[in-house]
């Protein structure tokens, strides 16, 4: 892949992975990449770094350009290892005058690189610098996904350098948004949001607010990973504002497991009786679905729905796997309800209404437990749970 010239003396210099497939329990079946970007001024600023085993790529990209030793600046928006693996190597190569980070960014790298003789310069929120034509202000974004994020504004350019903030894990030959379809894209964002940013939501928000009290006016989006927003800057912010309020859509999901599809069938009664209120729904097998695939149709909608047949007293492994990533990402403002098949002891159903219950969502009354085969009686109140929580979404 050669460098790409994005905005004018503004270049990407990342690199592409075609190859990876799961991203700390996050799957990424297209791949992704790992942006930096390259600003050619009075001052040569990098912005951002690749995953260690890209560091040739990013160095034979800047090389493409101008000598690696010619830049003066490294800024460090991000320091997560996707970001931040090159980072020993690339400041032996070019030797910069500087090494911008934010207070927690310091922190962070001296504890990843052990490292306290770089030449670092802490930047705040509201510091800006000069590089000649272009002006950088800083914005901290803590817990964006981490303490020490960062994003980094060019101000004459209207260009956000936004670190993993409105990223996409997709890899591709193309850079910007109005070269791909944009509904994927959209769909790729979706899922970047909901397994890396949605516990942040009320965060998100206050990011939204702060751009808008500094009016920072955006023309371009360049995030660390997947396509530019060229064209479309305003869509993910808008998509950003609409999934961190966390407003749903008439949509529930139904997430089970099943060991001799009695658990199984309960689903698929409650989605017809789901399908009788007219509220969409999803059925997802815990067997076939990926935890993070699941927890994006989780994002839009307003019911939840959970199945486990009893196993060991407790409920199946998927399940547990499922709850725990839920729980970590905090999906809110959503109602919920528990159903099962058990053979003796019965124990699934109370399980998965606590891990709800735990959850804050609003529960809807009647879970549903089976006792090994559901009846023509049992598959009705089934449907009639659906029903119910068609109803309660409806209402909400
Ligand atoms: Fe893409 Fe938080 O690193």
């Amino acid at each position: 892949m050669q460098p790409v010239e994005i905005m004018k003396d503004i270049f990407w210099v990342g690199a592409i992975d075609w190859c990876v497939r799961d991203f700390h329990g996050y799957s990424t079946p297209k791949g992704t990449t790992y942006n930096a970007y390259l600003v050619k001024d009075e001052k040569i600023a990098l912005f951002d770094t690749v995953k260690k085993p890209f560091t040739r790529n990013l160095v034979e990209n800047i090389g493409k350009i101008i000598d690696p030793k010619q830049i003066d600046y490294l800024v460090v928006n991000h320091v997560e290892m996707d970001h931040s693996g090159a980072i020993p190597e690339i400041i032996e190569l070019i030797q910069p005058e500087k090494v911008f980070c934010s207070p927690m960014g310091k922190k962070a790298l001296i504890e990843h690189f052990g490292r306290e003789d770089w030449p670092f310069e802490v930047v705040e929120s509201g510091r800006s610098i000069s590089l000649g034509k272009n002006t950088v202000d800083f914005l901290e974004t803590r817990m964006l996904h981490w303490p020490d994020s960062m994003m980094s504004y060019l101000r004459e350019q209207r260009l956000l350098l936004s670190s993993d903030g409105f990223g996409q894990h997709w890899a591709t030959s193309e850079r910007f948004d109005d070269e791909v379809n944009l509904s994927e894209l959209l769909g790729h964002a979706a899922k970047y949001y909901a397994n890396i940013l949605l516990l942040y939501s009320p965060l998100v928000q206050k990011l939204i607010a702060k751009v808008q009290e500094l009016k920072l006016e955006i023309d371009m989006i360049a995030p660390d990973h997947g396509l530019i927003w060229r064209r479309n800057p305003g869509k993910i912010i808008e998509a950003y504002d609409e999934w961190s309020l966390q407003k749903g859509r008439n949509k529930a999901v139904i997430i089970y497991d099943t060991m001799w599809q009695s658990t199984e069938s309960m689903a698929f009664a409650i989605a017809r009786g789901l399908s009788d209120t007219g509220v969409q729904y999803k059925l997802l097998n815990l067997k076939l679905n990926h935890r993070s695939d699941i927890i994006t149709e989780v994002l839009d909608a307003k019911a939840v729905i959970l199945g486990s047949p009893t196993l060991n007293n407790g409920i199946m492994p998927t399940m547990a796997d499922m709850i725990c990533y839920m729980k970590g990402l905090k999906p809110t403002n959503k109602v919920g309800a528990a159903f099962g098949s058990y053979g003796w002891s019965g124990e699934s159903v109370k399980i998965l209404t606590e891990a709800l219950e735990e959850m804050k969502f609003k529960i809807v009354d009647g879970g549903s437990k089976v006792k090994y085969v559901p009846t023509v009686d049992d598959l009705k109140i089934c449907e009639e749970l659906g029903r119910r929580v068609g109803t309660a979404v409806k209402e909400m």
